[in-house]
């Protein structure tokens, strides 16, 4: 097997995460070689024996690498992406990968000139929470499937750094909004009939921090991606419906249960039932025994599991799993999401 020889161009916050993530490599799989960064501070707590550099130029020159991971902010992406690929370099990129389609495009073309590989670091296809609604969804747990929402709520709302500038790739969609879409799509492999979507700045001046986004799939499931940094009461949550039960997750270790009714109500009595709920036979609690919970299914992924498929498709044993094709339909989704949200009309998108 040969190994991936890595330089990390760009050494904040994720380029330190990406490091301390390949130190949990043995040398022969990946070994970090070198980073970059403009700025000489970032690099002073650079892992020992790692090379560093000042520039991207100086790092593709001079160090001995077969991969670059792209992790400086957002504008310089496609920028970063089309010097690794020149010097012949494979690529992983973080997300978004580009600010636009055309750019995004731009970049594919310039990997696939080079012949090289080309990925986004869209690691939260192994999130714990999304792969557990994954396996629920592609085993029909609850049957007839006809709602998925995906729900994440924040404590404090204010954006920091960079990500308060719109023409950095500023804002919620941009950064969880990301994940948030590829994972949606990942799981419901159908074309999107239409999207509506609601985006705001809840307590941000210029950068979104809040959305709504309603997804109709050809396939009859209506999926719902909702973000709210203002929230105020933090939660990660799932919820998926069919006609044989409900699904939900609550936390991103995935705590949560399936949940089914013993029988249907039949026979319910024609005098009013007063509850708290006011008078009503469907909303009110449910009769002893009525429902029922199971446990949700076991999964076994963590973050590590997306570097360890790249070392297999760089060895040529599998396929990049976060494919390009893949990371330009979420940017073109998230475009509709912007188009929707502007003129507060739902978009037909792809069927
Ligand atoms: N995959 C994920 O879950 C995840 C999580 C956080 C951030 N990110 C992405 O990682 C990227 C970086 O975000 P961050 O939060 O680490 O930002 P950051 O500001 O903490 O780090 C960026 C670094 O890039 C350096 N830099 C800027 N321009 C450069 C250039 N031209 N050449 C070399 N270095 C340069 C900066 O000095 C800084 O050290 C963004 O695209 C962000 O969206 C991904």
């Amino acid at each position: 097997m040969e190994t991936v020889k890595l330089g990390i161009v760009g050494f904040g916050f994720m380029g330190h995460c990406d490091a301390d993530m390949m130190s949990t490599f043995d040398d022969s799989e990946i070994k970090l070689v070198a980073v970059a960064d403009t700025n000489p501070e970032q690099l002073k707590d650079a892992p020992e024996g790692v090379e560093t550099y000042n520039s991207i130029e100086e790092m593709l020159e001079k160090a001995d690498i077969n991969t670059v991971m792209v992790s400086t902010p957002n504008p310089s992406h496609p920028e970063m992406v089309k010097k690794a690929a020149a010097a012949k370099k494979n690529v992983i990129c973080e997300k978004p990968a580009a600010m636009s389609v055309a750019l995004f495009d731009e970049m594919v073309a310039a990997c696939k000139e080079n012949g090289v590989l080309f990925t986004v670091h869209q690691q939260r296809r192994w999130d714990k929470d999304y792969r557990i609604m994954k396996e629920v969804y592609d085993k029909n747990m609850v049957g007839d499937m006809y709602v998925i929402k995906s729900q994440l709520y924040g404590f404090n709302g204010n954006m920091h750094d960079w990500h308060v500038y719109p023409e950095m790739g500023g804002g919620m969609l941009y950064d969880w909004g990301v994940h948030l879409i590829d994972q949606m799509l990942d799981m419901v492999k159908s074309e999107i009939v239409s999207l509506y979507a609601d985006v705001r700045n809840v307590i941000n001046e210029n950068v979104d921090d809040y959305f709504n986004i309603i997804m109709k799939f050809k396939n009859g499931v209506t999926a719902e991606i909702e973000l709210g940094t203002y929230y105020l009461t933090p939660k990660r949550a799932w919820f998926i419906g069919g006609n044989k039960g409900s699904a939900i997750i609550d936390g991103f270790n995935g705590e949560g249960k399936i949940v089914r009714t013993a029988h249907l109500l039949e026979n319910v009595p024609g005098k009013i039932t007063m509850t708290a709920a006011g008078p009503t036979r469907s909303f009110g609690p449910a009769a002893p025994g009525l429902l029922q919970e199971e446990a949700l299914p076991e999964v076994d992924v963590n973050h590590r599991n997306y570097f360890e498929h790249f070392v297999k498709a760089f060895n040529k044993e599998e396929e990049v799993v976060i494919k390009p094709e893949q990371v330009r339909r979420v940017l073109c989704v998230m475009d509709a999401v912007r188009e929707s949200a502007k003129t507060g009309k739902a978009i037909a998108f792809e069927a």
